[in-house]
């Protein structure tokens, strides 16, 4: 049976913990539930947002229109080889309870993405990446219910459109889908990657004897840890800026200013750049600004001290975009959601 209350805080629901509220907000636990809600006068009457775990979200402002949580339960192998296993999993299932599933089953690929906060819906919206991997490697398949047009559509990898933090779904499809189940293809046999960053040192400082997809999200865990905040204790949003990509031109011009950028190769010749390098150059590291300010440990993030409005977070964005422009010439671009 579907409530929708009115007038409802968000501030538990988005991990800056911005005390916002939602003119509407619905919980749905099945698809049924979901048809019944599009159906329904004050849905069609406002607009909507979907939310999973709120951790890629600052709100700037109350929501006026409907806030849609997406509650859908469950994982289900839906085909296993000696290779590989399907495993179709609800959109509301909390992603890392869902590595951990596939890790204490010993279906390998995902420990990488290991403690990335939210739900398994939010997943394919902006092709979730960490320490070499992006969910788009281990991606089946996904179903989505249309909002408008209602009904259930099936979209396969290249329909995705899935690239560095970006899919369709912010894109040409935004707030026109509700993503309801994913369907990962995992390996029976691992492929572990451990070039990444310091995954390899943290294994060694962890005196690993034998390498396991358990180790490697321990060792993921241990270094996720360590450098960002846990956002039940300091609200955030993870990274808040993208790594900006720019040509080989651009770097070697950059290069011959500022030897020691952090830099790394893209497949198309291009060069991405480490934002937070681009960040802490500019003086921002550790720097508070009112209620909220530039984290210590990792400069990409964005911290809510507590009481910050989402506007000042935003503004605080600005200046950072503002200041690492006029030093490097390079626009950074926002990876949070702003509404
Ligand atoms: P929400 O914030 O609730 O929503 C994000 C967007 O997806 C919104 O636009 C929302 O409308 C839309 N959406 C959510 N669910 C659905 C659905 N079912 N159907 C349609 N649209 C939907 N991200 C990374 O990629 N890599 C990281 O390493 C990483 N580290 C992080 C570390 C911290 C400490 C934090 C706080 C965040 C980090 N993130 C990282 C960002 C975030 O965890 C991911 O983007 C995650 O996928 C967001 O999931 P969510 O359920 O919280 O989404
Ligand atoms: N760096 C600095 N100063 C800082 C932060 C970083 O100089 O304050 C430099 C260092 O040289 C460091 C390098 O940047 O070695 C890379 O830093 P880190 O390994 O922390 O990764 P990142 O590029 O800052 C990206 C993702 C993260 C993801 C990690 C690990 C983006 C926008 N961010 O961060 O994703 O967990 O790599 O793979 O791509 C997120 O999306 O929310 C997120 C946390």
């Amino acid at each position: 049976m579907l409530q929708i209350n009115q007038d409802f805080s968000l501030q538990r629901l988005n991990t800056f913990g911005i005390d916002v509220s939602s003119k509407y907000f619905v919980e749905v636990d099945s698809l049924n539930e979901i048809v019944a809600l599009t159906n329904d006068a004050i849905f069609q009457n406002n607009d909507n947002l979907i939310l999973g775990g709120g951790s890629n979200i600052l709100f700037t402002k109350n929501y006026n229109g409907i806030i849609v949580k997406n509650n859908l339960k469950g994982i289900e192998i839906v085909e296993e080889t000696n290779e590989h296993v399907i495993i179709k999993t609800a959109a509301g299932e909390v992603w890392h309870q869902f590595v951990l599933f596939c890790i204490n089953n010993n279906y390998a690929g995902v420990e990488n993405l290991s403690l990335i906060p939210g739900c398994v819906g939010a997943s394919p919206m902006q092709n979730i990446g960490a320490y070499g991997l992006e969910i788009k490697d281990v991606f089946h398949s996904l179903e989505a219910y249309h909002l408008k047009e209602k009904m259930l559509v099936e979209f396969n990898l290249s329909d995705c459109e899935f690239g560095y933090r970006e899919s369709i779904f912010k894109r040409k499809f935004k707030n026109q889908f509700i993503i309801t189940s994913v369907t990962f293809k995992l390996n029976k046999k691992p492929d572990f990657k451990i070039s990444y960053g310091a995954i390899e040192q943290q294994l060694k400082a962890m005196k690993v004897k034998e390498l396991t997809i358990k180790a490697i999200s321990d060792a993921v865990i241990a270094i996720r840890s360590s450098k960002l905040p846990n956002p039940a204790e300091l609200g955030n949003a993870g990274s808040f800026f993208k790594n900006p990509e720019i040509s080989l031109e651009k770097y070697k011009s950059l290069k011959s200013e500022f030897n020691d950028v952090v830099a790394y190769d893209v497949a198309n010749g291009n060069k991405k750049l480490a934002a937070g390098w681009l960040i802490e150059q500019c003086g921002w590291k550790g720097k508070t600004i009112g209620n909220c300010g530039v984290h210590k440990n990792q400069a990409l993030v964005l911290v809510n001290y507590g009481g910050s409005k989402g506007e000042e977070i935003y503004n605080l964005s600005t200046e950072v975009i503002n200041s690492v422009n006029s030093k490097f010439g390079v626009e950074l671009e926002r990876e949070v959601n702003i509404i």
